[in-house]
């Protein structure tokens, strides 16, 4: 698939917006200050903080391990939106009780439908549940503050 140009000019803090990508959802999330603050309150509560397993689509050694986001851009989280168990699409659970099923120290991500699957703010899955491995990170760069290319 050829790699898609996204405009997020647009985008404001704590806003998430779509693109398709090799037939996929791709997720851009300009993350405030306070979620990117959430990821250390995540690190423990995540099965895999750093994105050690082996991955179908390894994250680009360009990101940084804890907000898995390009170093010069920490705020954005570009993530495919597909969860790792059986391919559902997880549904943005950004504010605490959000669900009843999450719980009270939610810290705000992502929550698959199918089976529970609960991701943070970083794509992390969280401990014990069916998604084997965190959201893929697409390779990305910036042409500029406000154009990405995916891909
Ligand atoms: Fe997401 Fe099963 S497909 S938890």
């Amino acid at each position: 698939g050829a790699p898609v140009e996204v405009d997020i000019s647009a985008l404001k803090p704590g806003e998430m917006t779509t693109v398709e990508w090799r037939g996929k959802p791709v997720w851009i999330l300009k993350r405030t200050p306070e979620m990117l603050a959430s990821l250390a309150k995540t690190e423990d509560k995540v099965a895999d903080p750093t994105s050690k397993k082996p991955y179908t689509m390894e994250m680009p050694e360009y990101c940084d391990k804890q907000s898995r986001s390009r170093k010069e851009h920490p705020e954005l989280l570009i993530t495919v939106g597909i969860c790792s168990h059986l391919g559902c699409s997880p549904s943005s659970k950004f504010q605490a009780g959000a669900q009843p099923s999450l719980p009270d120290d939610w810290q705000g991500g992502f929550l698959c439908p199918c089976h529970g699957s609960t991701f943070d703010l970083a794509g992390r899955v969280y401990k014990n549940k069916p998604a084997p491995q965190n959201l893929d990170v697409p390779r990305h760069m910036f042409l500029s503050d406000t154009k990405i290319v995916i891909g």
